[in-house]
């Protein structure tokens, strides 16, 4: 998001183009036009134009013809060249100037533009791409959040991919950053394990797999409950006692947590994928649930309902919600009404987003009003960041019930398609890593590929497919250029980077110039797309840019050559170039929670 206020030609050097070109045309229109307004009237260019101004947002007097020739006399000392398109004015920028400041930021240089350098104040370097806008401000993300002893479906596996990229973004914003895992870890489905786990349950099993196992036992106990009302009863019997904290209840329930969250850990790892803070319904105390209710009753919004209690939110047409049941147990709602102020208590944030599907909306929409209602100062900083739902997501052995089924299934489907290439898979240094690496990717690409909110139908060959816009394209683009550097040692390490000549680069009058100024002008882009996905929270704009790359370095692969460029100097401006690439590709990738590999 390039807005005047957010600015920040440290980490983005097209801030500071942005300020030449708004100064040309204060200096140049009128002094109406304040610099402000003028620098958030210039956009990205298309096609080859680096920025593009539209005059009539400005709203001056006189003919946009007019307005556009004072610009353009004006224009030749600072720009390379400037036209007119009726309304439009489009920049390009000097080729050399552009190379050398964004391949400098890239490589950690400063860029001191004589424009900015009167206001830098913070000289530390920092990572290409990152930005301070966050920094003193503390954010809590929740996600994944399953429910033990349940299956943890697709829903559950954007929750992770969504969040995780969303950690991955305000922390490169800055902010301080508190992943957390919310578990349903808390309900009658606990009472009912317990029922069965002596019939159905094995120690060893549950030591081995406690996910797997402790959904089995409630499957079985679950089928005789419908039978036999005795079952159901001792379950609620159990889950009462549990619910009254008495310990000879909670004993095994714990164990079975501790276990869960064991492998919980372990496979988010293969996900690289981590929590903070593992926390659950059942961590929500009651006073915090009872005080919350208590302050809805003095605000006259509860009702009650046959013994039961509801909230009234006809008035903002969002019906009515029951926030306590006739036998007085918590219910959801309840419980993250209570948990959101003790959370508030506990870490003091600045912003809390809860990363839950979109068919949680009425949900999420009522929790929400309801803490406006009661008036917490902090109410307005919650966020629900919703999302649609996966259609079509099943292994070959069936529907999906386990986060492990997915990441297998993913890997074999993988390296059976790299066997399929026999010459190449006997290159592949670790095809197990490998394959799994890809096939995590190529699900985590298809999830992010569209905005959020839109269902999509995942399958299994458009993630695994080398070609066309996928995970595993996109590794392949990083293996590509990861391997430059392996094939050029002569030239290895590079020059100081001041020393390097761009011009070879980009100023001569080919093909190899056009797509290697097209390679670099992207790669100066890259701190806006990361403030342009915090202001959406979306991680689409990731994806596409890291396609957009992938397709300008595989355009420029057979003309811009390092490897047999017999000037040593333009082989080295050039792999300076690739190398600056190679970078960024990997530094979005890591910001999609992605692990770019180095070889396959
Ligand atoms: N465990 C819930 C489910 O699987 C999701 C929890 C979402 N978080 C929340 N604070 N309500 O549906």
């Amino acid at each position: 998001m390039a807005t005047f206020a957010n600015r920040d030609p440290q980490a983005c050097v097209y801030d500071s183009f942005r300020s030449t070109i708004a100064q040309l045309l204060v200096d140049s229109l009128s002094t109406k036009l304040t610099l402000e307004q003028a620098y958030d009237g210039v956009d990205y260019g298309k096609k080859g134009e680096d920025f593009t101004v539209a005059l009539p947002r400005f709203r001056l007097s006189g003919k946009v013809e007019d307005l556009g020739k004072k610009v353009i006399d004006k224009a030749a000392s600072v720009v390379a060249s400037v036209s007119q398109d009726r309304a439009f004015l489009h920049f390009r920028l000097k080729s050399d100037v552009v190379a050398k400041g964004v391949l400098q930021q890239v490589s950690g240089s400063l860029f001191l533009h004589p424009k900015v350098l009167s206001t830098l104040t913070d000289i530390d370097t920092f990572s290409y791409g990152k930005n301070k806008s966050g920094e003193g401000k503390r954010i809590i993300i929740e996600y994944s959040s399953p429910n033990i002893a349940k299956s943890f479906h697709v829903g559950h596996l954007r929750s992770t991919i969504i969040g995780a990229f969303l950690a991955n973004l305000y922390k490169a914003c800055g902010w301080d950053v508190i992943s957390m895992n919310y578990l349903g870890d808390w309900g009658t489905q606990f009472g009912l394990i317990a029922t069965g786990f002596s019939k159905y349950g094995s120690q060893e099993e549950l030591e081995k797999d406690a996910i797997k196992h402790l959904f089995d036992v409630y499957v079985k106990v679950n089928a005789d409950a419908k039978d036999n009302p005795q079952v159901k009863a001792d379950a609620a019997a159990w889950f009462k006692r549990m619910e009254d904290g008495e310990e000879d209840a909670l004993k095994h329930w714990r164990e079975w947590r501790e276990l869960s969250i064991k492998k919980y850990k372990e496979e988010y790892a293969r996900l690289n994928v981590s929590f903070d803070v593992y926390t659950g319904e059942s961590e929500v105390s009651n006073e915090y649930m009872e005080s919350a209710l208590k302050r809805l009753e003095e605000k006259g919004i509860i009702e009650a309902s046959y013994g039961a209690k509801l909230v009234d939110l006809e008035k903002h047409k969002l019906g009515k919600a029951v926030v306590r049941k006739k036998d007085g147990t918590s219910i959801y709602l309840t419980r993250d009404i209570g948990g959101a102020e003790q959370r508030y208590d506990k870490y003091k944030f600045d912003k809390m987003i809860y990363v839950i599907s979109a068919q949680q909306d009425l949900h999420m929409a009522q929790f929400t009003k309801v803490m406006q209602l009661l008036e917490y100062p902090w109410a307005k900083d919650i966020q629900h960041v919703n999302y649609g739902l996966v259609l079509g997501m099943s292994t070959r052995k069936g529907t999906v019930v386990f986060l492990d089924q997915i990441i297998k299934e993913a890997g074999n489907v993988m390296h059976e398609q790299m066997m399929k290439n026999e010459e190449k898979y006997r290159g592949v240094e670790n095809p197990e890593y490998t394959s799994q690496e890809l096939g995590i990717t190529g699900v985590k690409i298809q999830d992010m590929t569209a905005k959020r909110i839109n269902n999509y139908t995942f399958t299994w060959d458009r993630m695994t497919s080398f070609e066309g816009d996928t995970g595993p394209y996109l590794q392949y683009a990083h293996v590509r250029l990861s391997s430059i550097a392996r094939k050029n040692p002569d030239l290895l390490p590079l020059p100081p980077t001041d020393s390097i000549d761009v011009t070879l680069l980009v100023s001569t009058d080919d093909l190899a110039a056009q797509h290697a100024r097209a390679i670099i002008f992207l790669l100066g882009t890259y701190p806006d797309v990361v403030r342009t996905a915090l202001q959406s929270q979306e991680p689409s704009g990731v994806v596409t840019f890291c396609f957009r790359l992938s397709h300008a370095i595989s355009t420029a692969w057979e003309t811009v050559i390092v490897k047999g460029e017999k000037n040593r100097d333009k082989a080295v401006a050039r792999l300076w170039m690739y190398e600056c690439a190679r970078e960024v590709l990997a530094a979005a990738m890591r910001l999609l929670g992605l692990r770019p590999l180095d070889r396959m």
